[in-house]
């Protein structure tokens, strides 16, 4: 694996979402982020399924390192930190 991280991006991503389930990616791999596509199967991984009742904006966890995954809880910062250094 040629990325640093196991991550997709320092930074979550923000999007307006409808009701639905979403099958958010934790492997990083995926080309369809923040979402799932089926990529985790070559490193071992499983995505997070999520349910969303209503619409609204959500910030999906970019990092994968999230505490409260899939969702973004900050923890992102900590990758950049790392970076600069
Ligand atoms: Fe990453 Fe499915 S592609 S969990
Ligand atoms: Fe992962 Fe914010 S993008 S914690």
């Amino acid at each position: 694996m040629s990325k640093k991280f196991p991550h997709a991006q320092n930074a979550p991503f923000v999007m307006e979402m409808k009701p639905g389930r979403y099958a958010w990616c934790s492997c990083g791999e995926s080309q369809k982020q923040p979402f799932c596509d089926g990529s985790h199967e070559k490193v071992g991984m499983r995505p997070i399924i999520e349910v969303i009742t209503e619409t609204k904006t959500v910030a999906w966890c970019g990092c994968k390192s999230s505490e409260k995954k899939p969702y973004c809880d900050g923890t992102h910062k900590k990758w950049a930190d790392k970076e600069k250094n």
